[in-house]
């Protein structure tokens, strides 16, 4: 999907230019990972004014809701299952720009159009989470978006 996707304005990539060394310096000064996922949502959704931003981990056989931005959401995923099931499944970040075209999307806000979902790995390459945003608009997210978030979840090695 992502050899089909623009790459997008200076404007957000000058955004993610100034916000990864910020979210570099915070995961650096914070050894647990529940903390550190908490103020990286936090810090991605007041920068962009996304609808959810968030984290789901990888827990026994399913993907269960960690910290997020945004309302309440679904808490449990089974692989395969939805946007974020199938980032995990596939080991592919999925950049959805119509979420109404996406089979079997799971719907836990009917204000969601638009959605990215990157997986996270530990050092030996297993997913062991994704990060998953929302946007309220279609065709929020792109190649820019897929690069960057790609090098955010990479801090949670
Ligand atoms: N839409 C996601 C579910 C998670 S919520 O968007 C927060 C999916 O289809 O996996």
């Amino acid at each position: 999907m992502a050899e089909h996707l623009e790459i997008s304005s200076g404007c957000k990539r000058e955004k993610y230019e100034a916000l990864l060394p910020q979210i570099e310096a915070v995961v650096a000064a914070e050894s647990d990972p529940i903390a550190n996922m908490a103020n990286v949502a936090s810090m991605i959704h007041e920068t962009f004014g996304f609808w959810w931003t968030g984290f789901y981990r990888v827990i026994d056989d399913m993907l269960v809701l960690g910290p997020f931005q945004g309302p309440m959401a679904c808490t449990r995923i089974h692989k395969g299952r939805g946007v974020c099931g199938t980032a995990w499944l596939t080991d592919q970040t999925q950049v959805v720009p119509d979420v109404e075209q996406f089979p079997g999307h799971i719907t836990c806000s009917s204000a969601s159009r638009s959605e990215i979902v990157v997986p996270i790995h530990d050092a030996n390459g297993e997913v062991t989470g994704v990060l998953d945003i929302d946007s309220a608009e279609l065709n929020t997210f792109d190649e820019t978006d897929r690069i960057y978030l790609e090098q955010v979840a990479n801090l949670f090695h």
